[in-house]
C-alpha cells in the first residue's frame, strides 16, 4: 500500500475529552433561555463566518465546557492531522488505497500539487477548459446534433454522486440557467424514468452525457442503452455511428470502457480515481451543469469551494466552522442520542440538497468498521434527512418541536432572494420573502426557547389543555445564512458539509470516501436476475422469502 494515510485510528472513545464528555452529558440540562439570559455575549461569541456564510451556533447545546471538550477531543484524535493528509493527497482511502483529492478539483490554475508524481492541478484544468469549450459550444448552438440542428436538450445519464451533485446544483441555480436549453437527468432503473423523462423530447435536439465514474454501473449502462435505442430509432435516417457521435457525451474515469459503449474519445471528459462519486459534482460530473449556468459561473461554483476549503484548511478549530459543528455533531449522536439530523433549507431551489447530504453523509460516514479494519468504538453516520421550510413546518416540524427525539437541525437561509416576490393583499403590499424568512426565524427561535405552561396560560388557554400547548424548548438548531445562493456560495454549503462529514469520520476513525455497503445488493442483484426470467437452478439457490416474493410477481406480471 503506497503512502498509507494515518497508522491506527485513535480509538475517540479511550481519549480524555471523550471521557470529560460523556460525565458533561451525564445529567446535561441544556438552558438556552437562561444561557442567554446568563451571557448577552453569546451570540456573538458563537456566530462565525466562513467565506460567505453567517453560521450562528448559539442556538446549539453547547457551553464553554462542552465546547472545550470537543476542541479537546479534536486534538486527540487527530482531527487537524488527517485533514492535512487529505490535503497533501495520502492515501487516506486505506480500503480502496487511494489519495482524496476533491480539494485539487477547486485549486486555482496557477497552483501546484504533486499526488503520486502527477501534477494534479494541471490536469484537472486540462479537463476543465475541454469541459468549459464542449458547454460554450452548446450554449452557442456550435455544437450541433446530426441533423444540423442545435441542442435544445441536455440529459445526464447516471446515478447516485452522478447524479444527485448535478440535479441539486441544477435546481439550486436556475435563476443561472440559459432560457433556450433545459437538462433533465436520468438516474433510476426503473423504466418510468427514462420513458418519462424522454417523453416529448426530440432526438434531433437532444444531447446525452452518460456520467459514470466507473462506466460499470448496471443502471447507468442500462438507461444509457434504452436512449442510444430512442435516439437512433428517431434519427433512423441518419448513419448510427454520426448519430451517436454527436449526440452522446461521458464522463468517466474509465475512457477505455466509454469507447466500448461506442461513444467518441474526443467526446469524453476524464477525472480521476482519487475523487470519491458522492465528491465529484464540480469534476467533469458537472457537465450537464457547466452547460446549463455556463464556464463563467461554473469557476465562481467552484471558486466558492476554494474558498471554504481554505477556511478549513486554514482556520483555527475554535472558529474553523465545519470542525465546529461536525464536533457538534459527535456531542449530539454519541452523547445526547441523536440518530437524525435534519437540513432545513429556507429556500425552494434547495428542494435536492437534503438528498444530496444523505448520499454525502451517509455513504460517507455509515460504517461499522474503522480504517485499520477494526470495528468502531462507537456508533456512527446519523439519519440525514430534510425538506425545504415551509413545506416542512406543515409536514413533520411537530415531531421536531414536541416529540420524545431529539433532533438537530441546520436551518439555511438567503438575505436576498432569486425572485423577488410582491403579494398585495387588502391594500397592502408584502414582500414574500420576508414573509418566508419570518417563518425560518420563527422556527428557529420556538425550538430554541419553547413556550412554558405559564406562558400558555396567560394566553387563557383552559387548563386540560396547556400541556399540549407547552413547548420544552432547547431542541437545537444551527443557523446558516448567505447574502444570496450565488454559484459561489453554492460551493460553499457543499464544500462545507463535506468538510463537516470528514470532520465526524475523522473522529470515529473511519475511512468516509469507500462505499463498500452498497455492493452486496449490487452482487445479489446478478444473481436474482435470471431466476426472475425462470431459471429454476437459479430460483433454487434463493432464500425461501426471495423464491415466494419471485414468485407473487410471475403470477402477477402482465
Ligand atoms: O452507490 C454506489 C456508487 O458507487 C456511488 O458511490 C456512486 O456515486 C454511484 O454508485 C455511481 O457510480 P458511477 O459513477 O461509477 O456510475
Amino acid at each position: 500500500m503506497s503512502d498509507a494515510g494515518s497508522e491506527a485510528p485513535v480509538d475517540c472513545t479511550s481519549t480524555e475529552a471523550w471521557s470529560r464528555l460523556t460525565s458533561l452529558a451525564d445529567g446535561f440540562a441544556p438552558d438556552l433561555r437562561a444561557w442567554f439570559a446568563a451571557d448577552p455575549d453569546r451570540v456573538r461569541r458563537l456566530s462565525l463566518t466562513a467565506a460567505d456564510l453567517h453560521v450562528d451556533l448559539s442556538k446549539s447545546l453547547l457551553d464553554d465546557e462542552v465546547l472545550a471538550a470537543l476542541l479537546a477531543l479534536a486534538d486527540e484524535v487527530g482531527v487537524a492531522r488527517r485533514r492535512d493528509e487529505m490535503f497533501a493527497g495520502r492515501h487516506i482511502n486505506v480500503s480502496e488505497d487511494r489519495a482524496v483529492l476533491h480539494t485539487a478539483l477547486r485549486l486555482p490554475e496557477d497552483a501546484r500539487l504533486d499526488v503520486d508524481g502527477q501534477d494534479v492541478v494541471a490536469e484537472v484544468h486540462d479537463v476543465l477548459r475541454r469541459v468549459y469549450a464542449f458547454a460554450d459550444d452548446v450554449r452557442d448552438g456550435t455544437w450541433t446534433g446530426v441533423t444540423g440542428e442545435r441542442i435544445r436538450t441536455v440529459v445526464n445519464i447516471g446515478i447516485g454522486g452522478s447524479d444527485l451533485g448535478p440535479v441539486m446544483a441544477y435546481e439550486a441555480l436556475a435563476a443561472y440557467r440559459q432560457d433556450d436549453l433545459e437538462c433533465r437527468f436520468i438516474s433510476n432503473i426503473d423504466p418510468t424514468d427514462a420513458a418519462t423523462t424522454l417523453a416529448g423530447l426530440d432526438p434531433a435536439t437532444t444531447l446525452f452525457i452518460v456520467s459514470s465514474k466507473t462506466f460499470g454501473t448496471l443502471e447507468t449502462l442500462t438507461n444509457a442503452r434504452l436512449c442510444r435505442a430512442w435516439l437512433l430509432d428517431g434519427l433512423s435516417d441518419h448513419d448510427a455511428g454520426d448519430a451517436v457521435r454527436r449526440h452522446f457525451v461521458a464522463v468517466s474515469t474509465a475512457l477505455d470502457k466509454v469507447e466500448a459503449f461506442g461513444i467518441d474519445p474526443g467526446n469524453a471528459f476524464g477525472f480521476w480515481d482519487w475523487v470519491g462519486g458522492r465528491y465529484s459534482m464540480d469534476s467533469a460530473i458537472g457537465t450537464s451543469l457547466a452547460v446549463a449556468i455556463g464556464p463563467a459561473r461554473f469557476a465562481e461554483m467552484l471558486s466558492g469551494f476554494h474558498a471554504m476549503d481554505e477556511h478549513f484548511r486554514t482556520t483555527d478549530p475554535p472558529a474553523n466552522v465545519p470542525m465546529l459543528m461536525g464536533l457538534l455533531n459527535v456531542w449530539y449522536a454519541n452523547f445526547l442520542g441523536a440518530q437524525t439530523h435534519a437540513v432545513l433549507p429556507y429556500s425552494q431551489l434547495l428542494h435536492r440538497f437534503p438528498a444530496y447530504l444523505q448520499q454525502l453523509t451517509m455513504e460517507s460516514n455509515g460504517k461499522g468498521v474503522r480504517w485499520d479494519g477494526s470495528p468502531v468504538t462507537t456508533t456512527t453516520g446519523e439519519v440525514f434527512w430534510g425538506e425545504p421550510g415551509t413545506n416542512g413546518q406543515h409536514a413533520f416540524y411537530q415531531l421536531i418541536h414536541q416529540g420524545t427525539r431529539l433532533i438537530p437541525a441546520d436551518f439555511l437561509a438567503f438575505a436576498t432572494p432569486a425572485y423577488p416576490l410582491q403579494d398585495s393583499h387588502d391594500g397592502q403590499s408584502v414582500d414574500v420573502h420576508e414573509l418566508f424568512l419570518a417563518n425560518f426565524f420563527a422556527q428557529t427561535r420556538a425550538l430554541a426557547f419553547g413556550k412554558t405552561a405559564d406562558e400558555v396560560r396567560e394566553e387563557g388557554t383552559a387548563e386540560a389543555i396547556v400541556p399540549a400547548r407547552v413547548f420544552t424548548g432547547n431542541r437545537p438548531t444551527t443557523s446558516i445564512m448567505a447574502p444570496s445562493l450565488t454559484p459561489a456560495v453554492l460551493g460553499q454549503l457543499v464544500a462545507l458539509y463535506e468538510h463537516i462529514t470528514f470532520t465526524q469520520g475523522a473522529v470515529w476513525g473511519i475511512d468516509s470516501f469507500d462505499q463498500w455497503g452498497v455492493e452486496l445488493g449490487k452482487q445479489l442483484a446478478q444473481q436474482v436476475g435470471p431466476a426472475i426470467a425462470g431459471d429454476a437452478d437459479a430460483l433454487a439457490d434463493q432464500d425461501p422469502s426471495t423464491q415466494s416474493l419471485i414468485a407473487y410477481y410471475r403470477e402477477h406480471r402482465h
